[in-house]
């Protein structure tokens, strides 16, 4: 079956490339000629793990390609997908949706046969029906669908998430779409992957919903986590104990620095904004857009508990800069507002990240941050340290190394990597989150 794909970047990349490792014949289209040299040549430019032997693999068994032109991209294909970004507008939060028209109005002038032409990117509920008037508008004779198939993947586990679904959602119009689809996905129909089908405004809410009820349980927990400082309970054991309740289920119940990404606080906000245009409440979502954001502003105040309210003059090691582990990605990072705010304490930085580095030095020009290729020898001389992303690189430092190099023992984990009473006993002033020292004395 011959398929193309729209957008080379995230989600069109890891979407293209395991669809050709279910055997399918796979065009890459997009219209940056130096990424699409570099592909073919198997350089990914994105970190993501195991991607780049699955391209190399499917390149050298001829399953997949990757071109510039759209017109030879598409020809002969039964399904074109449709994986461009569709960041957040700037003035307004809603989803521009720019990149999402340009293409559909690029396929109305190349098909030449019944084609459907499948949203995987994550597009407000209605765009749709607006991607087939677009063509429709443009291409009165052929024949063809709009479906939406939106991906539920999360970066650095990206391909796994692909080949082992909890589910796939299709939202199609007409049998023959439906028919096209699932051949496509019938690999995973043989493994029992549930595959849901319905309407196509159905199943672009459903990306909504649930990138947002998975932000609001984080942002659930964030707060739950805030309570237990107060009252003297310890978050993790909560977890624990709500997590085991099969209604809730314990993943995604632990609290952090607030969620960061390139899909939550997009989707979040997208949603939020299609309920006001629909004129329907959705204030748990606003909440959580606005107790996150709030969470990232005051995640500052955890290291001034730790300096005895002292930043100016300190120098701060801060151990992961991106928005989660095993990724590059540092959009919507924690430390996108951590790092500013401690600068503007009159704090110097020491920052590592595994994979960020190149890219948050692409964010951040400041010469009073120094930049380090490895855990350790960022800790030099500090007088404290942060980890703000939970790289397993950070789960299990060797202290003895670690008290020798500080200048004092001082640990801020916003990941709750550690246990607060062993740290105590091996002489550290460690602070986390939810989980009160006065529980560990
Ligand atoms: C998310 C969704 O999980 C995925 O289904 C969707 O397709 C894209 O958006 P992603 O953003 O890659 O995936 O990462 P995810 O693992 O969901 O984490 C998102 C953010 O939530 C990260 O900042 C992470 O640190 C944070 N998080 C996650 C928590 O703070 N606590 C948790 O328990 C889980």
């Amino acid at each position: 079956m011959n398929i193309s794909i729209i957008g080379t970047g995230y989600v069109g990349l890891v979407s293209g490339t395991c669809l050709a490792e279910f055997g399918m014949n796979v065009t890459c289209i997009d219209n940056n000629s130096e990424k699409i040299k570099n592909l073919n040549d198997g350089i990914i430019p994105i970190y993501e793990p195991g991607l780049e032997s699955l391209v190399k693999k499917n390149i050298n068994e001829e399953r997949i390609k990757f071109v510039t032109n759209l017109s030879d991209g598409i020809k002969n294909s039964e399904a074109i997908f449709i994986a461009v970004g569709t960041p957040s507008r700037i003035k307004d939060g809603h989803a521009d949706l720019s990149f999402v028209f340009k293409a559909a109005e690029e396929i109305a002038n190349c098909l030449n046969g019944y084609t459907v032409i499948v949203n995987k990117s994550t597009v407000p509920v209605g765009t749709g029906k607006k991607v087939f008037d677009i063509i429709k508008k443009k291409n009165k004779s052929v024949e063809f669908d709009v479906a939406s198939n939106p991906e539920f993947l999360r970066e650095g586990s990206a391909i796994n998430d692909f080949m082992r679904p909890d589910r796939v959602v299709i939202g199609c119009e007409s049998l023959r779409a439906k028919k096209i689809l699932s051949e496509v996905y019938r690999p995973l129909y043989l493994l029992e992957t549930p595959i849901l089908f319905t309407k196509r405004e159905t199943a672009e809410l459903i990306k909504y919903a649930a990138n947002s009820f998975l932000a609001t349980k984080i942002t659930f927990i964030n707060e739950i986590a805030d309570l237990c400082e107060k009252v003297g309970a310890n978050v993790s054991d909560v977890s624990i104990g709500i997590g085991l309740d099969g209604r809730i289920g314990k993943k995604f119940l632990h609290p952090g620095p607030g969620y960061g990404g390139s899909c939550f606080p997009k989707d979040t906000l997208a949603l939020v904004k299609t309920a006001h245009d629909y004129n329907s409440q959705l204030g748990l979502v606003e909440h959580v857009v606005r107790s996150n954001d709030l969470r990232k502003k005051n995640n500052i105040n955890l290291i001034k508990k730790a300096s005895v309210n002292k930043l100016n003059g300190k120098k701060i090691t801060i151990l992961g800069l991106t928005f989660k582990p095993n990724t590059d990605d540092m959009r919507d990072s924690p430390s996108l507002i951590l790092i500013p705010k401690l600068l503007d304490e009159g704090c110097s930085i020491s920052a590592y990240d595994p994979e960020g580095l190149e890219s948050a030095k692409k964010v951040f020009d400041d010469k009073r941050i120094s930049w380090f290729d490895e855990t350790y020898s960022a800790m030099v001389d500090s007088d404290i340290l942060v980890i703000l992303t939970e790289w397993n690189q950070f789960r299990a430092l060797d202290f003895k190394k670690v008290k020798r190099l500080l200048k004092t023992p001082t640990l801020v984990d916003f990941r709750n990597i550690y246990n607060p009473k062993e740290m105590k006993e091996i002489g550290f002033n460690y602070f986390s989150i939810g989980r009160p020292e006065e529980l560990f004395l």
